[in-house]
């Protein structure tokens, strides 16, 4: 509540304490934001952060492949990302002999870099806002709106890149009332330099995860190379190292509670801007859903995980789950902890006043929120049917498999002799990585929980078909028990459960076989009610986001003093703020930082999860951190009051000079409620050290030559 009346009735100087901390903001207009930025400790100008026509700051940051951000930090290419935003380079580049999650990689030379076929940076031209041009002469209500703006988005982004290797796209902000053309280079050739042990890189693992104190160093090393010609080009051993406009000089000054931070970066999205009946089936319907139906999985993975090293590997990727599932756990406990619906509810009731008040806005805006509350209505049902699907019935590997293989089974009556001899080759492909990282018996429990789940939690008229008929003639107390059968009984006929089965379903292959298989025919089934939701959910999600575009431009024009920064859309963008302590809940201080200390105290041996490479062991014993240490300490990770979200992992901290400071990698649990309702309160980014990086490849890997063409600043 206290958030929201401020917004309103505080001006001036208390703005300042108020916002610090929320807000991403487009790097193009960030002169607004000058001041506010200098006031809290920024020493350079938004050109500096931003230029149209010099090299600046954002030559620096890259998108790293399609989800994570990069920041280049020497010369020559040189650019550090997190180390699970390299991850699965990290994992692909790995052999049996060499296993370089395990132990590390760190290339001798520039020979000895590994090329990523697949991976790319993007690196930003320049922005510019385009939307005159795309909504030129158009009303909310003009016939083919879409089609129109389809076909001018397209001849603006052809037009801008026409004769140059650029690439375009224009992307919408504010729900569409503006559009911004963004030009970006594309560089293919981006090999793998280095990367720590996972069990320093990833130390702490899933136990960890969205939790501070933290304790890894969440970062890979890789380098950007280009054709001779300066120019972007597909690996070749003719390729040479990318000279960039800018790189970020990286500092080991320090930094400490109270100064300026600056995260820039590609966050992928927010939704700040909702109405309360969104809040409210995000928080009572969605989040509690996916967690429960991933906890029905996880439940299984985890305890036959633990229980089997064999497992632990093999379901080690497919246990990533946990990362959403974990995330959402916190959002809700921070929404219902900040009243978040209920702030809402207080907000729009200030909007339906002011409306009031002013007959023109509420000829224009008043059906809104009435809309908004029938189509959130209408939402629920087909949008927990469609989760059930996402999250449960596709969990279940068995089906998935069968359901994804079917695209290529169904063309078998259709294909030639040669064609379905070439067919068979790749279904036996298919199968072959499919086994090779399943367990029946593991898969055959998660059925088991998700079809009880579908049972038990969704109403009989939302249910499949197959599943409704079947529980139809089962006594309320047999459930359980027959249910039991009935999974076991699918598992033990099933093609889709066992090599072997498969095997000969392929070599003798008959389509009708495989669509009388019964798991086939349960997610067939269980795919059917899902299409029928989904046609259902579309036109109304549809619905929705033509009134957002409306809800959006109103709140700007009844609450025209509030700044509204628009949501992220995986734009490059700019959040600025303050190493800041944080007091999580009554009677616990969270500290700005954590050392070298806190990993060793933290140390189990042979722990999955908290084990350490006895170097780093010896090192601390030591205690000679040499230049990158503080007062006899090595800091870790610190947190800051930067807003960030998915996306941001790997971006640049910088200072208010310029230089690196840590690479972003993660939030606070209280705080993953941000993406929805941001609490400076509550919400802190996570970020590792750079003294932390650089004593690891200097100090631990040996691999100090790399620092010598990074610019270091004592
Ligand atoms: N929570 C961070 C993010 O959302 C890190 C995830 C990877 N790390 C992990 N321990 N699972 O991506
Ligand atoms: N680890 C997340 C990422 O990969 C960032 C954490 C967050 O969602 O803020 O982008």
């Amino acid at each position: 509540m206290r958030r929201f009346v401020s917004l309103f009735f505080l001006i001036g100087f208390l703005r300042i304490a108020l916002f610090a901390g929320e807000g991403m903001w487009l790097p193009l207009l960030l002169s607004l934001n000058e001041d506010d930025m200098q006031s809290m400790g920024l020493k350079l100008t938004a050109e500096d952060i931003y230029s149209v026509n010099n090299s600046s700051m954002k030559d620096a940051v890259v998108l790293f492949g399609r989800g994570c951000t990069g920041a280049v930090v020497s010369d020559e290419g040189l650019l550090l990302t997190n180390h699970h935003c390299g991850y699965g380079q990290i994992r692909n580049r790995s052999t049996t002999e060499q296993n370089y999650l395990r132990d590390g990689f760190w290339a001798g030379s520039k020979e000895e870099e590994l090329a990523n076929p697949g991976l790319s940076v993007t690196f930003i031209v320049r922005m510019e806002e385009v939307t005159e041009q795309v909504l030129e002469g158009l009303t909310d209500s003009t016939a083919d709106r879409e089609a129109i703006i389809e076909r001018r988005i397209g001849d603006i982004e052809a037009s801008a890149v026409e004769g140059t290797h650029y690439e375009a796209q224009i992307k919408p902000f504010y729900y569409g009332n503006q559009y911004f053309l963004i030009v970006t280079e594309v560089f293919t050739d981006v090999r793998l330099v280095g990367a720590p042990p996972e069990a320093i890189g990833r130390f702490g693992n899933e136990t960890d995860n969205w939790m501070w104190p933290r304790h890894n160093a969440d970062f890979s090393v890789f380098r950007i190379y280009s054709g001779p010609d300066g120019k972007p080009a597909d690996y070749s051993p003719e390729n040479i190292p990318l000279q960039p406009k800018h790189h970020f000089p990286i500092s080991i000054k320090g930094v400490d509670e109270g100064d300026f931070t600056m995260v820039y970066g590609f966050p992928y999205q927010t939704q700040e801007y909702l109405p309360s009946y969104a809040v409210d089936q995000i928080l009572n319907l969605e989040d509690p859903l996916r967690v429960n139906l991933r906890g029905e999985r996880l439940e299984v993975y985890d305890a036959e995980m633990r229980a089997n090293d064999t497992i632990r590997l093999m379901y080690a990727s497919k246990a990533g789950i946990s990362n959403g599932y974990k995330k959402w756990q916190g959002r809700m406990r921070g929404l219902n902890r900040n009243e978040s619906v209920e702030a809402k509810q207080r907000y729009e009731a200030d909007f339906m006043a002011r409306l009031s008040a002013n007959p023109e806005w509420e000829a224009a805006y008043g059906d809104l929120l009435p809309s908004f509350e029938r189509l959130y209505g209408q939402m629920e049902s087909p949008l927990r049917q469609v989760i059930f699907f996402n999250e449960g019935a596709y969990g279940i590997e068995a089906a998935r498999f069968s359901f994804d293989l079917f695209g290529d089974a169904s063309t078998w009556p259709s294909a030639s002799e040669p064609e379905r001899d070439s067919l068979k080759m790749k279904m036996l492909k298919r199968g072959r990585n499919f086994f090779s990282e399943y367990k029946a018996y593991i898969d055959e429990q998660v059925a088991y929980n998700i079809l009880l789940a579908y049972i038990q939690e969704l109403p009989t008229g939302e249910q499949p078909e197959i599943i409704r008929s079947m529980v139809n003639s089962w006594e309320e107390n047999e459930v359980e028990e027959k249910l039991r059968k009935y999974v076991s009984d699918l598992y033990n006929a099933s093609y889709f459960t066992d090599s072997t089965r498969f095997k000969n379903l392929v070599e003798n292959f008959s389509l009708t076989n495989y669509q009388r298989d019964p798991v086939f025919g349960l997610i067939v089934s269980m795919y059917r009610s899902y299409a029928t939701a989904i046609g259902k959910y579309q036109p109304l999600e549809a619905e929705v986001e033509t009134l957002m575009k409306r809800y959006m431009e109103a709140q700007q024009v009844v609450f025209s003093d509030r700044n509204f920064y628009p949501d992220a859309n995986q734009s490059l963008r700019i959040t600025y703020g303050k190493v800041e302590p944080m007091e999580p809940r009554d009677g616990v201080f969270y500290e700005t930082y954590t050392t070298l200390d806190g990993v060793v105290a933290k140390y189990e041996p042979g722990d999955y999860e908290f084990d350490l490479p006895q170097k780093l062991l010896d090192l601390h014993a030591e205690g000679d951190y040499g230049r990158y240490g503080t007062d006899g300490k090595l800091r870790v990770a610190f947190i800051a009051s930067n807003h960030t979200t998915g996306g941001n992992s790997g971006s640049p901290v910088i200072d208010g000079e310029g230089n690196l400071i840590g690479l972003y990698f993660d939030r606070n649990w209280e705080g993953t409620m941000s993406d929805i309702d941001y609490d400076v309160n509550q919400c802190r980014s996570i970020s590792v050290d750079t003294r932390y990086v650089l004593f690891i490849i200097d100090k631990f890997a040996g691999a100090g030559y790399l620092l010598e063409e990074m610019t270091v600043v004592e």
